[in-house]
């Protein structure tokens, strides 16, 4: 057997971590969520959940990679074997790898746009241009299909050529340099932001709140967007954590993505309402904020045109270094499965992503009416890939939380998080119990039919789950 991979430096786990959690999610998602529930309120709810849900989770997900040392389908297949589970639980792995694929086949092509912004802005193509032309060539873009391809193609293609060199040469020194990049020219454009824009409005909408402003739907959208950001519940952790050194804490390393995460979707929220009050727009724009409401922004302030440009290369790397953290997990099960050479199994992960992402491409234009899945679900296909892993993903931080929660030995999760006693059970408490209370909520707003029976439903669940958990280990594992 071959000695274990391991990271070349003590934190790279943390770079890593963090080069996963900040994407799309951080600098789109983020604020047009919080433009559209209102602020403030919003933003509580979601620290909220980081603190008690994410970061327990995150211990969780990167406990089960370094305890196992392998990529997620294999680690789990070895840890319900030496746990003396059900087999059962081998299914976070599956879950796990089919949501790699799916979100990367549909993150690719939305990164892709990101480089089409590029290039209108340093083109000076939307210079001057009247909010109307600018909301147009958002529409002209998704009509293109091949323009949409082929942004595609470049983009994941990157992502496989950074994770097809391997973990030290590709993924490690590939971090090393876009992160601290990246995190350059997030300050660039908040200073720009602060300048030219209304950062006082920004933050008056960011950190001001009123609880009752914020709907059921928006504590469940605030609860979705903390788990989603932090890239939990499909094994890209956990494939990160496989190569983690084991001196490094895995307590102060998870509190430590969480915080870092936060305050950058925070910053990405300050610049980017700073640009849209200040140009006079409203927040709730929803998800065109990015593409067209920041766009008709960079065009009306001074300098915006070339400020613009570098804010979308700050998008694409982001999404890049989130890209690869989905490529790695299958791409190592590949490897260690079958054998083959790495480079290999890359391509084998992108080429059927890559295929898959033509569902994306095609759902804004020519499949964006009338296709099966509008007869079935009313939804186009892009919908229904995104609906799949919002369902994916949940579940899988679900059994992640009860599998560690129950499964794992005190003495191993102790040693693990390199802390005492007293946080132990408070980590345990969270992720046994409350972590998939929250989860459940989450999970369950994403079957529509489930909604007037949102609470008694997660009882219920809960119930059964907890139980059936606690008692398919309590039988076997002693450890407890
Ligand atoms: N956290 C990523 C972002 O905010 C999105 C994401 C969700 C992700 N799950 C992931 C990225 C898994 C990589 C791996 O953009």
């Amino acid at each position: 057997m071959s000695s274990p991979k391991i990271w070349t430096h003590k934190g790279t786990f943390l770079l890593a971590a963090v080069g996963s959690a900040v994407g799309l999610g951080n600098l789109w998602r983020f604020p047009y969520l919080t433009g559209e529930n209102g602020g403030g309120a919003f933003i509580l709810i979601y620290a909220l959940t980081i603190a008690v849900v994410g970061i327990p989770i995150l211990i969780a997900e990167s406990l089960l990679g370094r305890a196992s040392r392998k990529s997620p389908i294999m680690g789990m297949k070895y840890l319900t074997k030496s746990h003396g589970t059900s087999s059962n639980w081998q299914i976070i792995g599956w879950m796990g790898a089919a949501a790699a694929f799916i979100i990367l086949s549909f993150y690719s092509v939305i990164a892709g746009w990101a480089i089409h912004y590029t290039g209108l802005m340093f083109s000076g193509s939307l210079s001057g241009a009247s909010s109307e032309t600018i909301g147009a060539a958002f529409g002209d873009l998704l009509a293109s299909p091949g323009l949409l391809l082929l942004y595609h193609t470049l983009f994941i293609l990157a992502s496989g050529a950074i994770v097809g060199m391997g973990i030290h040469k590709g993924i490690e020194s590939g971090l090393r340099f876009m992160m601290p990049a990246l995190f350059f020219i997030l300050l660039i454009v908040l200073a720009y932001g602060i300048i030219a824009g209304d950062a006082v409005a920004a933050m008056k909408f960011l950190f001001t709140f009123n609880l009752s402003d914020l709907s059921l739907e928006g504590w469940l959208q605030a609860m979705g967007q903390s788990f989603f950001t932090l890239s939990l519940g499909m094994g890209a952790i956990m494939a990160y954590g496989a190569y983690m050194s084991s001196e490094a804490s895995l307590t102060r390393t998870a509190i430590s993505i969480a915080v870092v995460d936060t305050v950058i979707a925070l910053l990405a929220g300050i610049a980017i309402f700073a640009l849209v009050f200040g140009s006079g727009m409203e927040a709730g724009q929803g998800p065109g904020l990015m593409f067209v409401t920041l766009p008709i922004a960079f065009a009306d302030l001074p300098g915006g045109i070339l400020l613009g440009g570098i804010f979308f290369i700050l998008v694409i790397g982001a999404a890049l270094t989130s890209a690869i953290s989905l490529v790695e997990p299958v791409a190592a099960f590949l490897v260690e499965k079958y054998g083959l050479s790495r480079p290999t199994a890359v391509g084998i992960m992108i080429a059927g992503c890559w295929l898959l992402g033509l569902v994306t491409v095609f759902s804004f234009n020519i499949w964006s009416e009338g296709t099966i899945t509008h007869t079935l679900f009313n939804r186009s296909p892009f919908d229904v890939l995104e609906f799949v892993t919002n369902i994916l993903m949940p579940l899988g931080g679900l059994l992640i939380a009860l599998f560690a929660g129950w499964a794992l030995s005190r003495d191993e999760v102790i040693r693990e998080m390199a802390t005492n006693d007293q946080w132990f059970k408070v980590w345990q408490f969270l992720v046994r119990f409350i972590a998939p209370t929250a989860v459940a909520f989450v999970f369950l707003r994403t079957i529509p039919q489930v909604e007037g029976y949102l609470i008694p439903a997660v009882g219920s669940v809960l119930i059964i789950g907890a139980f059936t958990a606690g008692r398919t280990f309590m039988v076997n594992n002693k450890a407890n």
